[in-house]
């Protein structure tokens, strides 16, 4: 199989387009996994997308990403598990490959209880308040990561 980055969304993601557009945007979560396949393919990668709104099965994809020697990095929007979840925490620390942390919104500017990420100590980096672009950007990041060669493609999303 192809190398690929494992784009992972947490709790409530699969309302995006509808869920407190205000905030979060309008573009759906399967714009935001086209988004990421589109990046991914500048780069010469592939993506595979894993939405839960289950705590234990976002741990379980984070074992199997870091168990697949095709994968090269996550993606992980944890979404409310960011700001509660020891078991996401313990298992980001627990596998090898890079995890990147985004946020379509930026819970530092927002409610007190989402200043406090549990992920953000343990990941490689954090990318929040860029909408979907943020998704882009930590695909990108990866790439220069593990040093493909291809990504000199500028575009932007739809949405
Ligand atoms: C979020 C921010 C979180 O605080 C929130 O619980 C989410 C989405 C974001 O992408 O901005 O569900 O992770």
């Amino acid at each position: 199989m192809a190398r690929r980055v494992v784009v992972l969304n947490g709790p409530n993601l699969n309302l995006l387009g509808t869920r407190e557009p205000h905030i979060y945007g309008t573009a759906t979560l399967a714009d935001v996994e086209t988004w990421c396949a589109e990046r991914a393919a500048a780069h010469g990668l592939e993506v595979s997308c894993v939405q839960s709104n289950h705590e234990g099965a976002l741990v379980d994809a984070l074992q199997e990403a870091g168990a697949d020697a095709d994968v090269v990095g996550v993606v992980l929007n944890a979404a409310a598990y960011t700001h509660t979840s020891v078991a996401l925490h313990d298992a980001v620390k627990a596998i090898s490959v890079p995890v990147i942390e985004v946020h379509l919104s930026n819970p530092h500017a927002r409610e007190a209880f989402r200043h406090t990420s549990y992920l953000s100590p343990v990941v490689d980096a954090v990318i929040a308040g860029a909408g979907i672009h943020g998704y882009g950007y930590a695909v990108d990041h990866l790439a220069a990561l593990v040093g493909t060669t291809a990504g000199a493609t500028t575009t932007t999303p739809e949405g």
